[in-house]
């Protein structure tokens, strides 16, 4: 049995990047290994979010985000990275094993401090963070668009480095890119993210994916609109995808108009579930969540405590 595992910051509202290469393999594969785990961020997200109200909503917006998405919370367990303190407990453990300069390459980090983020210390550790959430539930799988490939190739590396130092602990886990998602354009055709004021969010009203859709950036010089393309093969495929592009060659207008009624067919249904969920039900799903990964996180701690020594 594999074990799948995920996490998404509530940084902002989910968008359709975040929908393809984190939580629909999440959802498929679910059925398939049925023990998966789907964490909100918190955390993580703290390192560039500074507001508790923003934060507080965002929190729920994301794991009302899961459940309209299509998570089964009787199958996945959808959980929140703060209400597990081990995983900040495991992630001081990973930081005295690895060192600044191995940090320092981080390019996530590098990108964030360039585009003017705080270079804040917990920005900084981050990606032992992310390797304790990891880690500490014996995941084999972590699904995540190719920004993230860098931090599962850190979780495995804090895993040898604990293992070599300790004995043989923690599993090296595998990230799961899909070739066809791995990063999905926003509309200035730089990577979609929330972050860049650049997104189609995944539960817009038809009128804001129009909005956003009609702004992609277009390059006049060929037949067909890249940018647009790029995000229509998300949801269109093969013979019919190639036919509309053929048969609209030039027309971006009409290529665009086809591509928010094409968007609005996945997320139509998502939507109106996603209305019909209260903050309640996400509250009381992820306190039970908690408790489910608490369980399982507080028996890996303990070995953990074990074998470092700090258990007397
Ligand atoms: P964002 O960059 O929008 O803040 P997160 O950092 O919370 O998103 O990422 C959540 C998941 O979504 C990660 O697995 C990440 O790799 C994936 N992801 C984010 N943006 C994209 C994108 N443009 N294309 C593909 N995957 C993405
Ligand atoms: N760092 C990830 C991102 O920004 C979110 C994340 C936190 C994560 N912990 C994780 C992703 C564990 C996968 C596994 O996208």
């Amino acid at each position: 049995m594999q074990r799948l595992f995920t996490g998404l910051q509530p940084s902002g509202a989910l968008h359709i990047g975040n929908y393809f290469a984190a939580l629909k393999p999440m959802i498929e594969l679910s059925q398939e290994f049925p023990d998966s785990m789907l964490m909100v961020a918190d955390y993580h997200a703290l390192t560039s979010l500074k507001d508790a109200a923003e934060l507080r909503a965002n929190i729920i917006e994301v794991g009302r985000d899961f459940l309209a998405a299509g998570v089964d919370p009787q199958t996945s367990i959808i959980f929140k990275q703060s209400d597990v303190p081990d995983h900040t407990e495991l992630a001081w453990i990973f930081q005295t094993l690895v060192s600044v300069p191995f940090l320092q390459q981080a390019h996530a980090y590098k990108d964030k401090v360039a585009k003017g983020l705080e270079a804040n210390a917990g920005l900084f550790a981050y990606p032992m963070l992310m390797a304790a959430d990891i880690l500490l539930y014996d995941s084999d799988i972590v699904p995540v668009g190719a920004d993230q490939r860098q931090h599962v190739e850190y979780a495995r590396e804090a895993a040898a480095k604990f293992n070599h130092a300790y004995g043989e602990t923690f599993k090296e886990p595998r990230e799961r890119i899909l070739d066809a998602i791995a990063t999905v354009p926003g509309t200035d055709g730089k990577k979609m993210s929330k972050s860049y004021g650049n997104t189609i969010p995944l539960f817009g009203s038809k009128d804001e994916i129009a909005k956003a859709v009609m702004s992609i950036v277009t390059d006049s010089s060929g037949d067909k609109p890249e940018n647009v393309y790029a995000i229509h093969k998300l949801f269109r495929h093969g013979e019919s995808l190639e036919n509309l592009y053929a048969e609209h060659k030039g027309s971006y207008k009409t290529l665009k108009e086809a591509l928010i009624e094409d968007i609005d067919a996945l997320v139509a249904p998502m939507r109106a579930r996603h209305e019909a969920i209260t903050d309640e039900e996400v509250k009381l799903i992820l306190v039970k969540g908690g408790e489910r990964a608490r369980e399982r996180a507080q028996t890996k701690m303990a070995a953990v405590r074990e074998v470092i020594g700090v258990a007397i």
